[in-house]
């Protein structure tokens, strides 16, 4: 991976930590999202001391805001010009609907829109390789999730598992959708995948949801994979050479496999991407220097 650019979202904890780390472990130039300067240092400063690769950097953003995914994309396109991988792995999980600076329940803005809108804001560098890849995190959740077009924010009837299950079928129709639209645009090089971790053993359920939540959803991660093992199918994805050209599919245990019957729903997957496009203001998604 030497010479390759990777943003990894969500970089200071869980699978995106082991992700930064196994593809610094590369040789690759790593890009840490994170939302805490405190909590993104030690985990810059852990990769950079357990690998050696003094080129891993820490860039600050709030993805539950569209303005600070757009200024950190703004900085990755001026400073690097260029970016090979983008591992979409940021998520939160919230048992109350709190709604974003922009209006946006905040699991559906960080879970999915986030995703949409740094890949639109960072499509200028991903064209700008060779060959380019988008890794978006998603969950074995998709199978039961909805998208909820009357009620995207769940106002009506919220619940901490349909919104995250929403925000995780999103991401596998927004991959295909991606792909499609891609090769429709003539955009070749650049391909977009969608994972599923399988269970591991991170806090993800812990950080903003009531005791009885955080409570299942410990006792459910303690059945979980270290997120090391975890984090393997998308570094997987994110840099196997024999993965050149492919593009399109969703992927378990490094192994491309069929996801939910819906998630191959292309009206469906085209009504959530012009809904997403509207959310986030984008006229034009692959229109250069958006
Ligand atoms: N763990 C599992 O069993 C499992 C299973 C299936 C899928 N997944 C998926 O795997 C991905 C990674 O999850 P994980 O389990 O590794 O969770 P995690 O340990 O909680 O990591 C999530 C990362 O996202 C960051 N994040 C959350 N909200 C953010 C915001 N507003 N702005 C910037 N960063 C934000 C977190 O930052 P903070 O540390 O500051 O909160 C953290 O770095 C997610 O997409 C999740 O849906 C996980």
């Amino acid at each position: 991976m030497q010479n390759k650019i990777c943003v990894i979202t969500g970089a200071n904890a869980g699978l995106g930590f082991e992700t930064a780390k196994a593809l610094a472990e590369k040789q690759a130039e790593v890009i840490m999202i994170c939302r805490s300067r405190e909590k993104g240092e030690l985990a810059r400063q852990k990769i950079v001391d357990e690998t050696g690769n003094e080129k891993t950097h820490l860039l600050l953003a709030d993805l539950s805001s569209q303005r600070s995914v757009k200024d950190a994309a703004d900085e990755i396109n001026q400073r690097w010009k260029k970016v090979n991988v983008l591992v979409n792995n940021a998520a939160t999980v919230r048992s109350k609907p709190i709604l974003t600076e922009d209006g946006v329940e905040t699991q559906f803005a960080v879970n999915h829109l986030s995703y949409f809108l740094l890949t639109h804001a960072l499509m200028d560098s991903l064209r700008a390789g060779k060959e380019a890849r988008v890794v978006n995190v998603s969950s074995g959740n998709h199978t039961k999730g909805e998208i909820h077009f009357d009620d995207l924010n769940l106002i009506q009837e919220y619940h901490v598992l349909k919104a995250y299950n929403q925000t995780k079928l999103a991401n596998v129709l927004f991959t295909y959708e991606l792909d499609r639209r891609l090769r429709q645009s003539g955009i070749q090089h650049v391909h977009a995948h969608c994972i599923n971790p399988g269970l591991n053993k991170t806090r993800i359920g812990e950080k903003a949801t009531n005791p009885l939540h955080a409570l299942a959803w410990r006792l459910r991660a303690y059945m979980g994979m270290s997120p090391a093992e975890g984090a393997k199918c998308q570094v997987y994805v994110a840099s196997a050479p024999e993965l050149e050209g492919v593009s399109g599919k969703y992927w378990y245990k490094s192994v491309p496999v069929s996801s939910v019957a819906q998630s191959y729903d292309e009206a469906l997957a085209s009504r959530l991407w012009q809904v997403s496009e509207s959310l986030c203001s984008i006229a034009d998604y692959f229109a250069p220097g958006n």
